[in-house]
């Protein structure tokens, strides 16, 4: 649904911007695999470089799943992680080459040229992986679902933990579940001003 300015309805952006926070304290009913489901339906469709969607996510919602990923958690993020109800683990295919004949069929014979050129790899996966990430998190809050976003944790560590020989690289991870109001929200910082962001040649 849209205004006549052709922005969505107040409701949905200020569920999917405006009002929505950053939470890092849990309550209420799980996540649902109905809800990673509808939130990927959404996140799909976000673009990226040549349509490579290198994004991959490992889903962690045992204790002891948990356990494992805490110990390369930051301090400040170990134990927020380890009460949160799900974690999500947004990694990065630097392998995403070999789907590249499904989702990017005009550009097929690329996917030689890529495999003798890592380090090509790794910089596309990480900047479409990225925005990706971005779209998740917008796409879990569409889905009825907060989120506590991290970068304070051990990327290599994690990789060894989980990703081992897989290619995957690990970006963020995500606390996921419904915000134990209003514990799990800091006050809302401010945003620079549009002039201080944008600047017109
Ligand atoms: C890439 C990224 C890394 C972040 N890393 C951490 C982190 O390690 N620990 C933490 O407590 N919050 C982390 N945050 C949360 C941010 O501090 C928070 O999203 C930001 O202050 C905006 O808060 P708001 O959504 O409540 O306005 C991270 C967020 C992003 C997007």
């Amino acid at each position: 649904m849209t205004t006549v300015s052709g922005l969505p309805t107040p409701t949905a952006y200020e569920h999917l911007f405006t009002e929505a926070h950053t939470v890092s304290a849990f309550d209420g009913p799980p996540v649902t695999d109905a809800q990673l489901q509808q939130a990927y339906d959404l996140m799909k469709w976000g673009p990226t470089a040549m349509n490579i969607t290198p994004l991959r996510v490992l889903v962690l919602r045992s204790a002891q799943a948990r356990a494992r990923l805490a110990l390369h958690m930051s301090e400040g993020n170990r134990n927020k992680t380890v009460a949160a109800p799900l974690t999500l683990v947004a990694a990065t295919d630097t392998r995403f080459h070999a789907h590249l004949p499904v989702l990017a069929p005009h550009r097929a014979e690329l996917a030689v040229t890529l495999e003798g050129a890592p380090e090509r790899r790794e910089s596309m996966a990480h900047k479409s992986g990225l925005i990706q990430v971005g779209y998740l998190i917008v796409a879990l809050r569409a889905a009825g679902l907060h989120v506590g976003p991290m970068g304070g944790f051990d990327a290599a560590g994690v990789d060894t933990e989980f990703f081992s020989g897989s290619g995957w690289r690990s970006l963020l991870v995500l606390n996921v579940g419904n915000a134990a109001a209003p514990d799990g929200v800091r006050p809302r910082a401010a945003r620079l001003r549009f002039e201080d962001t944008y600047t017109e040649l």
